[in-house]
């Protein structure tokens, strides 16, 4: 399994699955569900007790998958998230130990950032891709397109309230290479094992942007 740069991670399709699994054995249905569907960057949060295994799981059985962790709130969890077999890695906020556990790890990270004086940080920190978090909430599309000017060698994922609905806004935008959502894998679906309708959604939003 080869390592991923962050613009291949964020070019590989508009969407990135945000996903929580609360049930291990729903980790590989659902990755494999995603991948049918032409989503293969996905995002398990560390919000559940299985979420490491997932990763290391689908990261074994899911070859067209290229897994990630996500809601990566400290070092400790970035490198946990990573011997797992994370392949990138996503954070709600930028901080200064999770700067410092990417650049040990050399795994594409993807910080959340809103403002400008966020995004500098992370210059100066030498990124220049982000996530930008909450995104519907923060200002919506117009406070991203505003960050262009002054801020044109950055490249964002926004994360956070994103639907089928808004994404295009989103992915119509220059500095927007893909959005995050969790619509593509809606709780329900999941707990009902209703592998194709998720397979349906990640196939729509494929075809996004
Ligand atoms: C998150 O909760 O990490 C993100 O906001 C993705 O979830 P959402 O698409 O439901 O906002």
């Amino acid at each position: 399994m080869g390592a991923v740069s962050v613009d291949e991670l964020m070019t590989t399709g508009p969407v990135i699955p945000v996903l929580t699994i609360e049930r291990l054995e729903d980790a590989v249905p659902l990755a494999r569900a995603l991948v049918e569907g032409g989503l293969r960057p996905l995002e398990v949060t560390l919000r559940t007790d299985c979420a490491l295994e997932a990763i290391a799981l689908i990261a074994r059985e899911v070859p067209g998958a290229i897994v990630g962790a996500g809601t990566v709130l400290n070092a400790a969890d970035f490198d946990r998230a990573v011997a797992a077999g994370a392949r990138f890695v996503v954070s709600p906020g930028l901080t200064d130990p999770l700067i410092a556990a990417a650049r040990a790890s050399g795994v594409p990270f993807l910080p959340g950032v809103v403002t400008a004086g966020e995004v500098m940080r992370g210059l100066d920190a030498g990124l220049n891709r982000f996530k930008f978090f909450p995104a519907e909430t923060s200002g919506g599309p117009g406070a991203l397109k505003a960050l262009q000017a002054p801020l044109s060698q950055c490249r964002f994922c926004p994360t956070g309230g994103i639907t089928a609905a808004s994404a295009p806004a989103w992915l119509a935008l220059p500095n927007v290479l893909c959005v995050g959502g969790a619509w593509v894998a809606p709780a329900d679906a999941i707990r009902s094992g209703d592998w194709p309708a998720i397979t349906a959604l990640a196939r729509a939003a494929s075809a996004l942007g």
